[in-house]
This record gives C-alpha cells, structure tokens and sequence, in this order.
C-alpha cells in the first residue's frame, strides 16, 4: 500500500463528511492528488430532484477545475458507504459510469491513465481509468 493513497484515500473518507445526502443517506467523498502534492476534495451533493446530483467525483473534480488545477490530477480517491459507516464496506465503492466519463475527461487531457483508489474496510483497491473504463469516448475521439 502506497503512503500517498493512503493519504489520499484518508481524505476521501474524511470529505465525506460534508455530504449533503438527505435522500440516500449514503455519503461519498473524493479526493484528488494534484502534480504538486495539494489535495483537492469534494462530497456529494443531492436535490430534491433526484436526478440532478452532483456525485462526489464529479464535484472535486470541477473544483480542481475552477481552481485552473483540472490538468494537474494525478490519482483519485474515492469512499463511500451509508452516513457513519463511510469505507466499511467488504467491497470497494467505485465511481459511477457518469464519473467515469468526467475522469476519462482528465485521462485524455492528460495522456495518462489515472489510478483511483477505491476504499474498503481493510484498506482498498487502485483500479486504472482505463480498467474502469475500457475504449471509452473522450477528448481525443474527437481529433
Ligand atoms: N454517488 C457518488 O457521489 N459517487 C459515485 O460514484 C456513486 C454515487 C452518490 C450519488 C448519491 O448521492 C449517492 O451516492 C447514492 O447513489
């Protein structure tokens, strides 16, 4: 287990905690290792119209943006689980198709593949964008 997921995946956990899920009541935070170190978070944030929201990876993600960071995502953590059980899970929480579309989005920007690690109760498991999102369509589909 590498010191930085750890870290990464501790902070995921952690950002959990600001999630506004009052209708699921299953909480996910992600966290994002940027190229100089910093650590960019986001929670999920949902509406009382089911569909609008916004997943965790998807929120961290536009704040690195809006932060002129979206080019700088190195690797991904992500953890999840109902309110107070966050990363308890046996099985590992991994990002939903929807987020795996907007980090292909960072995979292509970047030419690089991106781990993102998944936690679970006893630690978790890295599985690669392109593991995750096999012949996906993105930036680069377009040229
Ligand atoms: N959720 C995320 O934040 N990320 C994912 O990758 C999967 C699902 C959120 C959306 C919703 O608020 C709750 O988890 C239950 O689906």
């Amino acid at each position: 287990m590498s010191k930085t997921a750890q870290r990464l995946v501790q902070a995921a956990i952690e950002a959990a905690k600001t999630a506004y899920a009052p209708y699921s009541n299953f909480h996910v935070g992600a966290a994002l290792l940027l190229e100089n170190g910093q650590i960019v978070t986001g929670s999920n944030f949902e509406n009382a119209s089911y569909g609008m929201t916004l997943c965790a990876e998807t929120v961290a993600i536009a704040k690195a943006n809006s932060d002129g960071q979206l080019r700088a995502i190195r690797e991904i953590a992500v953890a999840g689980g109902l309110a107070g059980h966050v990363g308890t899970g046996a099985e590992p929480i991994t990002p939903c198709g929807r987020c795996r579309q907007i980090i292909k989005e960072v995979a292509d920007l970047t030419e690089a593949d991106i781990p993102v690690h998944c936690a679970h109760a006893t630690g978790y498991e890295t599985f690669t964008l392109f593991e995750l999102l096999p012949h996906g369509f993105g930036p680069a589909s377009l040229k």
